[in-house]
């Protein structure tokens, strides 16, 4: 081969990974949508309000704020009162150990449903199913109907809604919540 020929054959190279680099670097990835956790806060680390010498994650932090401020408007409904005769009994005689055990299990169940990675957060309570089946746990007083079930969810609404999370200012979140926490129905409805 000349040398021109050459020449032009490593000219014509070079420009074609030049215009295939460009190509590559100009293609659409496709995104992964955030997950929930991520959306309600995510992995980054914030000192724990609760206990300032500690981290939390954010997203857990918002969690644990909303499911702390549901199991408060439960416990003032009255329709709530038989499913949690243990509970109430506990908090009656001064005794918070349940509701501490309630409070963080629910949070870790809310944590990985939403997609949280940490193994610290880890749910390691009851399946859904046996955890509101009285027969089977003697913490659930009653077996929960289709009502109890929208009502209870509408108590989770509010609890969002105290924290800021509300149908006005994030409806898709709402939305998105209420959804995920409605695929457990049919496990926790079981009358
Ligand atoms: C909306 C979806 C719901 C979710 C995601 C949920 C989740 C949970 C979780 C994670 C626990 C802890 C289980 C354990 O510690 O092993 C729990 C306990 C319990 N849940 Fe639910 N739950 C839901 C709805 C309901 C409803 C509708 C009722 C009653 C109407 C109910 C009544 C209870 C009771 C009584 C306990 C035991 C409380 C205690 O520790 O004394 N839950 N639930």
């Amino acid at each position: 081969m000349k040398k021109t020929t050459l020449a032009i054959t490593a000219a014509f190279l070079m420009l074609l990974g030049i215009s295939c680099q460009k190509e590559e670097s100009t293609i659409e990835q496709p995104q992964t949508p955030a997950s929930l956790y991520t959306r309600v806060g995510g992995s980054t680390m914030v000192a724990d309000p609760n206990n300032p010498s500690t981290m939390i994650e954010s997203g857990r932090l918002t969690l644990r704020a909303v499911v702390d401020s549901s199991i408060l408007i439960i416990a003032a409904d009255p329709q709530m009162a038989k499913f949690f005769p243990v509970l109430f009994a506990e908090l009656g005689a001064g005794n918070s150990n349940g509701l501490a055990a309630l409070s963080k299990n629910f949070t870790d169940f809310m944590c990985v449903a939403t997609g949280c990675k940490n193994a610290n957060y880890a749910y390691m309570g009851l399946n859904m199913k046996d955890a509101h089946n009285p027969a089977k746990h003697n913490r659930m007083g009653a077996k929960a109907t289709a009502a109890d079930f929208d009502k209870f969810v509408g108590h989770i609404g509010a609890g969002l809604a105290k924290n800021g999370v509300t149908s006005v200012n994030n409806k898709q979140l709402v939305d998105d919540l209420v959804a995920l926490l409605y695929t457990t129905k049919t496990d926790i409805v079981q009358q």
